[in-house]
């Protein structure tokens, strides 16, 4: 989702920006631009295609400068359209003074636009965004710091956002409010990002901007101001941001160079893991744990399925309830609080918004347990829990999330040991009984992705469907859940899973020949049953294509289609499971000729709400 990037230096920034918004493609976008300072004048370039094409733009006009901002626009307001993508200008483009770049929502955007629009200001796009720049503009009186400060008391919602205006050339401003944005700190120079990765190569010197923070960068200094416009001293931290990701080598596209690395980052992410030791999560995490009675798991989209699956190992190994909430439903609903209750977010970016609320609601609630589970250190949602445990999945580029995602399923396992192990409820034998599985995990993967031959064959015929539907029962029903959004968020294929017991209750009257069901049967307890729910679908003329354990005695036959999964891995086998539906994804969208890195109207990193 929306990235930037801004510049004052003494040399050619344009490489700068335009790396930086490389950096930030990942979230997802669907227009980009630059702005820059050139020769007493406001250039700026714009384009609904790759930061890689408007790379080639800039450098066909030529367009260089040593103060500027830049942006990756994900639509909200307004089509991706060349006219809506940001860095938008003001009072017009001709005699432009404000260039301003945004991410976030302005609630109040209508009443600030009819505002403006009767002081004469001409709107150009649909945007929220144009109406901060016009804002600023109507209220510029010399001092670019001095208004942004004035201007953003005006503004009702989200906002990161990035400011530089005509007549004062070596200066960029920024703020911040309910959006990531930093600052990084060079020689002589100085940037701000909405990420430290933005700017790996350029600086590792990151000041992390507070809520309501307003940043004044100028050659050799930056001076920030807090929500209430004091001074603020801020944290300069050395950050090694990752530098990117890494190059594709023999796939076709990063998802699937990512689910072939899951091994290896599953093995990462248990690194350095002897034994089960609550110091892992962080200092003081035992005495957190002893202290509760209760989980709370906050997260959106593949992250709430990892949440849901932990319920099922939480309870049932540690014996501590669980509930697992949707962040954007949770921030806003009444709720029962209890102060014992330990508060986990998930979430591979550390940065989505509806996140982060939630986890400010819960507090806000009295809830000061606070743990994530997140695959960036350096993210907003690591520095406002009291806990965190890293997973080690590295950069993820491809949007669909597949390794983030088995990684914190890992990290969840040994959330659930260590509460297990705190209440009591561990023996030595169960401990080691588990690490060894645990450890075991990048080879049973490797034997997953073995199946990959067999699976592409599946995916042949789900290219040509336009709905399936997916069963799992107990701990594989969130898998299910799963499965379901890689297929729909990736082919476009309509895909919806239900626990299989649920399916006389609704879903049946969809089954019919046309109808793949995927069932996930691992030989558990719930496997005789399961077998019932497939006689249901074949009854009705439903196609099952089954992912079955090595001892589960399903057979294919007619209208039975089933891939063996090479051992029964007990409690962990949701994570072999759900590796065999994200390669069925990968395909079947391989197979209908998507953009599977980029599908429509998805951002890896959903920083508005
Ligand atoms: C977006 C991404 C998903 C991700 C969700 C939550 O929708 O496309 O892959 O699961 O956000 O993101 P988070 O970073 O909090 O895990």
């Amino acid at each position: 989702m929306c990235g930037i990037v801004g510049a004052v230096a003494q040399r050619n920034i344009t490489p700068i920006l335009v790396e930086g918004l490389k950096r930030l493609e990942y979230r997802g976008y669907d227009s980009c631009g630059v702005a820059l300072h050139v020769n007493g004048k406001l250039e700026r370039s714009r384009s609904t295609s790759r930061v890689a094409d408007l790379e080639k733009q800039l450098a066909e006009v030529g367009l260089d400068g040593f103060t500027g901002i830049a942006h990756t626009r994900w639509a909200t307001h307004g089509a991706p359209a060349s006219h809506n993508a940001h860095p938008h200008f003001s009072p017009n483009s001709d005699n432009a003074r404000i260039a301003l770049v945004h991410n976030g929502i302005i609630e109040n955007h209508d009443e600030l636009r009819a505002e403006l629009t009767a002081l004469g200001y001409v709107f150009q796009s649909q945007t929220d965004t144009e109406v901060i720049a016009h804002l600023v503009d109507h209220m510029y009186q010399g001092d670019l710091f001095d208004t942004v400060q004035q201007a953003v008391k005006r503004l009702h919602g989200a906002y990161a956002i990035a400011v530089f205006c005509r007549e004062e050339p070596h200066r960029v401003v920024a703020a911040r409010q309910g959006s990531p944005l930093i600052v990084g700190l060079g020689q002589g120079e100085n940037f701000v990002a909405s990420d430290a990765m933005a700017l790996a190569g350029t600086t590792d010197q990151i000041i992390y901007l507070e809520e309501g923070d307003v940043v004044d960068l100028q050659l050799g200094r930056t001076w920030i101001v807090d929500v209430n416009g004091r001074p603020a001293e801020r944290a300069v931290k050395t950050v090694h941001a990752h530098t990117g990701a890494a190059e594709l080598g023999p796939y076709r596209h990063y998802m699937q160079k990512e689910i072939f690395e899951q091994p290896r980052v599953i093995g990462d992410t248990l690194e350095g893991v002897t034994g089960v030791m609550p110091e892992l999560f962080g200092d003081g995490a035992y005495q957190v744990f002893k202290q509760i009675d209760k989980v709370l798991i906050l997260a959106c989209g593949t992250s709430y399925y990892s949440g849901l699956t932990a319920k099922y190992w939480i309870e049932s190994i540690a014996k501590v309830p669980v509930n697992v909430e949707i962040a954007s439903e949770y921030r806003y609903r009444d709720s029962v609080p209890d102060p014992k209750t330990l508060v986990v977010t998930i979430s591979q970016s550390g940065e989505t918004a509806d996140t982060l609320a939630a986890l400010k609601h819960a507090r806000s609630l009295g809830m000061e347990h606070t743990l994530t589970i997140c695959n960036v250190a350096t993210s907003a949602m690591v520095r406002e829990c009291k806990l965190a445990y890293i997973t080690r999945a590295g950069v993820e580029v491809g949007v669909a999330s597949t390794k983030a995602f088995t990684t914190q399923l890992a990290a969840l396992f040994l959330l659930t040991l260590t509460l297990a192990q705190v209440n009591g409820r561990l023996t030595d034998e169960e401990e080691s009984n588990h690490l060894k599985a645990m450890r075991h995990l990048p080879s049973a993967i490797t034997a997953v992705l073995a199946l990959e031959p067999q699976i592409i064959a599946w995916a042949d015929d789900f290219a040509r469907k336009e709905n399936a539907l997916f069963l799992g029962r107990g701990m594989h029903y969130p898998i299910a859940l799963e499965g379901a959004l890689k297929l729909k968020e990736i082919s476009y294929i309509h895909a919806e899973a239900y626990p299989a017991g649920e399916l006389k209750h609704g879903p049946l009257a969809l089954v019919t020949e046309e109808m793949p069901v995927v069932t996930i049967a691992p030989n558990d307890t719930l496997i005789e049953k399961l077998k019932s729910n497939m006689q249901e679908v074949r009854a009705r003329g439903g196609q099952l294509y089954v992912f079955a354990d090595a001892d589960s005695r399903i057979t294919s036959g007619d209208g039975v289609h089933v891939i063996r999964m090479p051992e029964n891995y007990g409690q962990l086998s949701p994570i072999l499971h759900v590796v065999s539906l994200q390669l069925l994804a990968y395909h079947s969208a391989l197979a209908r000729g998507t953009d599977v890195d980029k599908p429509r109207n998805l951002a890896k990193s959903v920083t508005v709400e």
